[in-house]
């Protein structure tokens, strides 16, 4: 158990399962507990039917700086491909309820990724999505690589995932990555509520429209794992790991 992800039910948004990102000294880098209780709650959000829509949350001026980079450098340093970071990857990629997600600040790696599976994206103006894998001597995961260039098109996707480009909310909306750009006060406010609409629905009409609009998945799990035998390879290289020493000791 970790209290560094925290499952809501709130009161004011019947039907909302919100997964909440509450390690923000470390700006909610991902541990591997952190994607075990977030795999547990999509699985139980998948099998409660009281849960209509699930959120993603992060804390003020910071959605997540993606995967706990002490982690990399373990499996870097000789330990073996986090299992619980898949199991989230497969979890996220075939969860049965729309998935909401509400960023402000920062978005990093799979902060970014994420966004991909979602169905709505509400994000504050100062947010920055930033997915620096090929500085990390690392490759794009979450089937990113094959999400990113359906939604955005083959350069934007090509800037974002391989040159590492920062893309701004607005470049970001303007690239269908997200839905909404607002204030960085009404993130929470706007999520839940676009959130409580979805759960206000009849569920099996939005369901057969969610499924017809993502289509099959089996494309998508197929890339994960295509994205993981790189993934993994690269982490085990030599320059990777220069890279986490590097973040390590950049003080
Ligand atoms: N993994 C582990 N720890 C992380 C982290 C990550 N991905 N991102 C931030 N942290 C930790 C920092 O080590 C620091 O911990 P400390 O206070 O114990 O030293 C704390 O979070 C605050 O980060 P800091 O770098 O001091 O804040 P900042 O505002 O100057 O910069 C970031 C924030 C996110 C830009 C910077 O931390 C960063 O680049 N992080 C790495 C992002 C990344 O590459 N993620 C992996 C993507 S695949």
């Amino acid at each position: 158990m970790t209290d560094h992800i925290l499952i809501e039910r709130p009161e004011a948004a019947p039907g909302v399962q919100v997964i909440r990102f509450n390690r923000a000294d470390k700006k909610n880098a991902i541990t591997r507990a952190m994607y075990e209780a977030m795999t547990a709650a999509l699985k139980a959000g998948d099998a409660d039917e009281g849960v209509r829509a699930t959120v993603f949350l992060g804390s003020e001026g910071c959605f997540s700086a993606g995967n706990d980079l002490t982690d990399f450098m373990a499996v870097a340093m000789g330990g073996v491909m986090a299992r619980e970071a898949v199991d989230f990857l497969y979890a996220l990629a075939t969860h049965s309820k729309p998935l909401v997600s509400g960023v402000d600040g920062l978005a990093i790696g799979i902060g970014t990724t994420i966004q991909l599976h979602c169905d709505l994206t509400y994000a504050s103006d100062r947010t920055q999505f930033r997915t620096p894998f090929v500085d990390l001597a690392l490759v794009p995961e979450a089937a990113s690589s094959l999400l990113a260039p359906r939604v955005m098109g083959h350069q934007r996707a090509f800037a974002l995932l391989a040159a590492g480009d920062v893309f701004s909310a607005s470049s970001a909306k303007e690239a269908g990555l997200i839905y909404a750009v607002v204030e960085p006060g009404a993130v929470e406010r706007e999520t839940l509520a676009a959130a409580s609409r979805l759960a206000a629905k009849p569920p099996k009409a939005l369901a057969i429209a969610r499924n017809l609009v993502r289509g099959d998945r089996s494309d998508v799990l197929a890339r994960i794992d295509e994205e993981l035998g790189h993934f993994s390879a690269q982490l085990k290289s030599p320059e990777a790991r220069a890279a986490f020493e590097a973040f390590m000791t950049r003080r």
